[in-house]
This record gives structure tokens, sequence and C-alpha cells, in this order.
């Protein structure tokens, strides 16, 4: 690899995949920088550095990635906790209060993220912002029958929605649930917390992007001076 972007992505999740201890239950995140971490607890696992780790996927692309890894697979029904969660972020804020989403597996990820004793994120540091929204639209995702009413509660909101569409796809994003996502422009999210729980409360909305309180740990990766690093 030497795309100093991709190098910075790898050695966060690298980081993060350093931390997990033999006999842990991990939550498998989403998106480019997680992969790597799946990749890297893949990597340690071959080596026999690291033994007898079992994988909570948040997506089809967590558990594509962790069968490619070697990475054994369980769900929510057959344990009773996850150690640690290690997930991307789309924006971080100065309170570790996070926009997730973009790639659409929020909901998933939010039930795994919640549920970890320790929820590390790994991000590079162009996710990081002052206040929520700022930079990226919240994703919401909703059951496709509700899809205009929901729109027009956000609208009276203050937001507004636009109904994600597929790039190399025909119509809109569907889901791993079979649902779609609206993306929301708010001018400014001053408070997440009730912002979260007013959103999941319009009828038709199955869950939003934002994880309020969740986050224990963000490694932030840069390139300094052309070079990639951690903080
Ligand atoms: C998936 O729905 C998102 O929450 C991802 O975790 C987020 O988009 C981060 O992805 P990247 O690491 O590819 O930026």
């Amino acid at each position: 690899e030497t795309d100093p972007a991709k190098i910075m992505k790898q050695q966060v999740g690298v980081a993060a995949a350093a931390r997990v201890q033999s006999g842990s239950i991990v939550g498998l995140g989403t998106g480019s920088t997680t992969a790597y971490a799946i990749q890297a607890l893949g990597d340690r696992l071959k080596s026999g550095d690291l033994k007898d780790i079992k994988g909570v996927p948040t997506s089809f692309q967590a558990i594509v990635l962790a069968r490619r890894y070697g990475i054994p697979l369980v769900t929510l029904d057959e344990i009773d906790h996850i150690d640690v969660a290690i997930d991307g972020a789309d924006e971080v804020d100065p309170h570790k209060n996070l926009i997730k989403g973009g790639g659409a597996a929020h909901t998933q990820e939010k039930i795994v993220d919640s549920l970890a004793n320790q929820f590390i994120v790994v991000v590079d540091s162009g996710k990081l912002v002052e206040h929520l929204g700022s930079t990226f639209l919240l994703p919401v995702e909703v059951i496709p029958m509700a899809v205009t009413p929901v729109m027009r509660a956000i609208v009276k909101l203050g937001g507004k929605p636009e109904l994600r569409m597929g790039i190399k796809k025909a119509g809109p994003v569907v889901t791993d649930q079979g649902n779609l996502v609206i993306d929301v422009k708010f001018d400014r999210i001053d408070n997440p917390a009730d912002l979260e729980k007013t959103l999941n409360n319009i009828p038709g909305v199955l869950e939003n992007g934002l994880f309020v309180g969740v986050t224990d740990l963000v490694l932030v990766g840069e390139i300094k001076d052309g070079q990639p690093s951690i903080r």
C-alpha cells in the first residue's frame, strides 16, 4: 500500500486490533477503516498472537470480511456480553459523540457498539468536527412504506431530508434490513441527545445515526509531513 490516506486508516485499524485480548467477544464495525481492523484481527489469529476470539458483525460487509480473514462469528442470541467493539464514524465531536451511517449500517452498529464494554472508534483526522452535522448529513433508516410521512415530520423539525439513492444501483439504497435511508441536513445540531430521541420517536423511523455517550476511546489517524501517524 502506498496511498498515505489508506496507510493511515490501516494504522488506526491495526492499533485498535492490537488492543483486543485473547478470549474476547469483539464487535466488528463497518466501513473502510474498520475493514483494516478486521484484517488485522485475522492476521493476529493466524500468527497465534491472538486466540479464541469471536466476532459480532454489524453488517453484511463485516460478515464477508470476518469470513475472509478467519474470524469465527456469533449472534447476539449466543452471547451475554461484548468485550470490545471497533467501528468507524463519519463525524466525531469533542464529546466523542458521533454521526454514523455513511455506509447505511448504523442500526446494527448502534446495537452492537452500545452493548460493548469498551467501544473504540477508528477515524482519520478529517472526521473531527466542533458540531455534529457540520460536514455530514444525518442518516435516518426508515421502513419503506413510511418514507413520505417521515420526510414531512423531519421538515417540521427543521431538517432538509433527501432519500439516499444508489450509485451502482437503480433506485434507492436498501439497507441490510431491507429499509431505506433518508439523509438529513440540519443547520445546527445543538443537542444531539434530544435530536436522537426525537427522530427515533417518529413512527416509521427505525434508527438514526447519532451515537451519544457510547464512545469510550477515539483513535485518530493523521498525516503529518507526509507521514501517517496516530493520536
Ligand atoms: C457505516 O454505516 C458507517 O457508520 C461507517 O462506520 C462510517 O461510514 C465510517 O466508514 P469509513 O471508515 O469508510 O470512513
